[in-house]
């Protein structure tokens, strides 16, 4: 069971660095999958914004995603989906936040590259509620740098993005940046998404 110290430090700080969320051996299989599609060119140069607001723009974001969809032939996608789903049903449980799914994707910031400070959360659009980031990266130390810079109250926190260390935090509200690294990094981020109402047609 999800322990709810990390799920009540959410919601008091509006994010939470956890070391248990996901264990090393699947991070490491992950990091093996997002290898592989980028070894097979499926990874695709990110956007900033979406709509008539979407641009391609390297000096504002320098990564490569690929949405992660499940595959049978990849039980490692299953496992992490299968965890945070379990964490969805259990923020939903504890904070009432009433979120429906979860959108992930893998991402590649080549060395160098970074992510300007921004919050999550689309303008025209506020599905997304609970940002969630992994880290796939073994042997990484402070002097390869990529932070992820959290903008809190009480100033920055900075996290390593070191293999299966993750955070979550509220879409809305926390604006972050991704620091360059001096190698490439890579990990996952994803959204946990509300409910919303259908227009009536
Ligand atoms: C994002 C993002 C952070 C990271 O993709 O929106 O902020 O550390 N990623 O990869
Ligand atoms: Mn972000």
């Amino acid at each position: 069971m999800l322990a709810t110290p990390l799920l009540d430090r959410l919601a008091a700080c509006g994010f939470v660095v956890a070391h248990d969320l996901l264990p090393p051996a699947l991070a490491a299989r992950l990091a093996a999958d997002c290898r592989a599609l980028q070894q097979a060119g499926d990874l695709r140069p990110a956007h900033v914004g979406r709509g008539s607001q979407r641009l391609r723009e390297r000096a504002l974001r320098g990564d490569s995603i690929r949405w992660i969809e499940p595959d049978p032939a990849v039980p490692a996608r299953a496992e992490l989906l299968g965890r945070l789903d379990a964490l969805r049903v259990a923020l939903n449980r504890h904070l009432l936040l009433g979120l429906a799914d979860i959108e992930l994707h893998y991402a590649v910031y080549p060395a160098g590259a970074g992510y300007v400070r921004h919050r999550d959360r689309f303008r025209d659009d506020d599905a997304r509620t609970v940002s969630f980031t992994a880290y796939l990266n073994p042997h990484w130390s402070a002097e390869d740098g990529g932070w992820l810079r959290l903008h809190v109250a009480g100033g920055p926190v900075d996290v390593l993005p070191a293999l299966g260390t993750c955070t979550l935090f509220l879409s809305a509200e926390v604006e972050h940046e991704v620091l360059p690294a001096r190698r490439e990094r890579m990990s996952i981020a994803g959204w946990f998404r509300r409910y919303r109402e259908l227009p009536l047609s």
